[in-house]
């Protein structure tokens, strides 16, 4: 979705701009633009649609560009077609104030008519442009830029994260955040802003936190903030603990493929930290006994990949907690009245931490009373810091938009908490508490096992990848794993792919199986092995082809009926999930390889979805 990236400092800044959007590529986007201002040439704006390459070819780099000052930004269309015109920055009739936006507007169609009524020419389709003039209007009415940003938030709607210059401020970049995330990156002689901290990793990992309704003045050598009524404000730093090169490509040919592969790793730093003389320990979360006692019900609420990750973690809670354990797409929560009140605990699942459905609905289950506990990957973001209690999983930057190690990761911490809660409501027998603690530390490595040699998961690929139908069934957690494999695929790939609940199959779809459609079964789980069996038969008996997903002692009974079989090591049966993604995500990445799609960054997804 949409970055930002701004700079002040005393080395020209459109090279700085360039190389900060160029980090957040990964995260989706349709055109491209800057805006830099020099004292010789007044605002300079360079925009143009489609990759960011041709911005860099226009302006040379960045080198026609002169000053020292500038913001840049890649933007992902919600108002008004991907084109040169609508592109950011957008900048005030008078040609002084230039900004970039991410987020949306949502009266912006109501102050346009104000504007359009006092004489103002629009020129692009965009949200953004009003805000442009709006600005404008307020600056001529107090000669103040920082008083003209507040009285401009005021009036407007939505959610927005700025980053402004205007020509009378020679040395002043200023932002303003609420509902979409920006970052105050603090350097030596130079400052930035950025939504993403990809965007300014390399110049420095001290930061802040932008919160809602803040508004930053920054110089080369000074970062103000102010709250929505501009007093000044002490902001907190924080360290950013990665480096530029976990965001970096490092010689793999995806990122996607790189993630993949740093499953183990990433699985292992999320676990180890928190398992301690053979018992789990959350010091991030302080849950009493008492109060897990009260709770009435659990929600899960996520998007997308982290929706799945939920729809596991409810398979496996229920088992473990003996407590119901709901899974709600965060879109929908929000709109159907859930019902939570002091004794439920929404669980918010997000990667990115700034994924506006899934903030909305953690907002929402706050306003109703309900206690609330984020897993999140990104330090700081927006998520992690609203939720009552965080508990971080340790992926590192994921810049591939499809997720792997998010995933992977969500699980893990989702079997942590899982353990921890049912130690606390004494529902899990110690042995099995104990076996399945025992397993969860082993699961990096039996991860490795399969990572060391997945030819025939290749193989599979370039059997299939011409397929343009395929179906995903399995019952219970290894429907959990169908559903997340057809997304892995269909996002990736471009090939029409369902996931079913194997048991579903007879009530309609079965329907849609004809001789040679390709229908990869799920059956790890040893208690449904039997009927997973039986419904590879039934989809062969219809002509489908059947690639099963099983596990290593499986294989062979599963061989005999299926037309290809990727086995994966064998773990505690909840713990299965986590091992048996990894065939599905590679799968996907090779049929996507094989069908040439530009795997990193699929056509119209955004790493962060940051709009509702
Ligand atoms: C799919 C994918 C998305 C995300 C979803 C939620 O591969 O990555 O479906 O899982 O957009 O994102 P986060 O976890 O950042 O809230």
């Amino acid at each position: 979705m949409c970055g930002i990236v701004g700079f002040v400092g005393d080395q020209q800044a459109a090279p700085v701009l360039l190389e900060g959007l160029r980090q957040m590529e990964y995260r989706g986007y349709d055109s491209a633009g800057v805006a830099v201002r020099s004292e010789a040439k007044g605002l300079q704006i360079r925009k143009s649609k489609g990759r960011l390459q041709t911005l860099a070819d226009l302006t040379h780099g960045g080198a026609d560009l002169e000053g020292t000052l500038g913001i840049g930004h890649t933007r992902w269309a919600t108002h008004g077609e991907p084109n040169d015109i609508n592109a950011h920055p957008h900048v005030s009739g008078d040609g002084k104030i230039a900004l970039v936006h991410n987020g949306i507007i949502e009266n912006y169609l109501e102050l346009k008519e104000q504007l359009t009524r006092q004489g103002v020419a629009f020129t692009s389709e965009t949200d953004t442009e009003v805000v442009a003039h709006l600005l404008r209007f307020h600056y001529q009415e107090c000669g103040n830029m920082l008083e003209a940003v507040g009285r401009c938030l005021r009036r407007i709607e939505g959610s927005y994260a700025f980053g402004i210059i205007c020509s009378d401020y020679p040395n002043a970049l200023i932002a303003a955040r609420k509902d979409s995330p920006l970052i105050i990156g603090f350097g030596e002689g130079e400052n930035f802003i950025a939504s993403d901290a990809t965007a300014i990793i390399r110049h420095t990992r001290d930061v802040a936190y932008m919160n809602d309704g803040e508004i930053a003045v920054l110089t080369a050598q000074s970062v103000d903030v102010f709250d929505d009524e501009l007093n000044p404000l002490e902001k907190a730093h924080s360290r950013i603990d990665w480096d530029a090169a976990s965001a970096e490509k490092g010689g793999f040919p995806h990122f996607m493929f790189k993630e993949i592969l740093e499953q183990p790793e990433a699985v292992h730093k999320t676990i180890s930290p928190r398992i301690r003389e053979g018992r789990v320990v959350l010091d991030d979360i302080q849950f009493t006994a008492d109060y897990v006692q009260s709770l009435s019900r659990i929600y899960m609420v996520a998007c997308g990949s982290a929706y799945h990750a939920g729809v596991v973690g409810k398979y496996t809670w229920e088992k473990l907690l003996r407590r119901p354990v709901e899974v709600a797409l965060a879109s929908e929560f929000r709109y159907s009245e859930p019902l939570v009140d002091e004794h439920t605990l929404v669980i918010a699942i997000s990667q990115s931490g700034e994924t506006l459905d899934t903030m909305a609905a953690l907002r929402e289950a706050k306003r109703l009373g309900g206690r609330t506990l984020a897993i999140c990957n990104a330090v700081g973001s927006s998520i992690a810091r609203e939720a009552g209690d965080v508990l971080y999983t340790w992926a590192g930057p994921e810049i591939a938009v499809a997720t792997s190690k998010g995933y992977s990761t969500q699980l893990a911490a989702l079997n942590l908490v899982g353990l921890y809660l049912a130690d606390l409501l004494g529902t899990v027998e110690k042995q099995e508490y104990d076996r399945m603690l025992a397993e969860l530390q082993t699961l990096p490595e039996k991860m490795r096992t399969y990572l060391v040699n997945f030819e025939d998961t290749k193989y599979f690929a370039s059997r299939f990848f011409h397929h343009d139908s395929i179906f995903f069934i399995g019952r219970n957690l290894d429907y959990a794993m169908g559903l997340e494999g057809s997304l892995k695929l269909k996002e990736i790939s471009y090939i029409h792919s369902e996931a079913y609940a194997s048991g579903e199959l007879k009530h309609g779809t079965i329907s849609l199986i004809e001789p040679g459609t390709l229908v990869v079964a799920l059956g790890t789980c040893g208690a449904l092995f039997e009927k997973a069996m039986s419904n590879v038969v039934e989809v062969k008996a219809r002509g489908a082809t059947v690639l099963a997903v099983t596990t290593e002692s499986y294989r062979q009974r599963m061989e005999k009926i299926a037309d290809g079989v990727l086995a994966v090591p064998e773990t505690h049966p909840l713990l299965q999930p986590s091992l048996s993604i990894v065939p599905l995500q590679l799968f996907a990445y090779y049929v996507a390889l094989q069908r040439g799609c530009d795997i990193d960054k699929p056509r119209n997804l955004a790493k962060s979805v940051t709009v509702e």
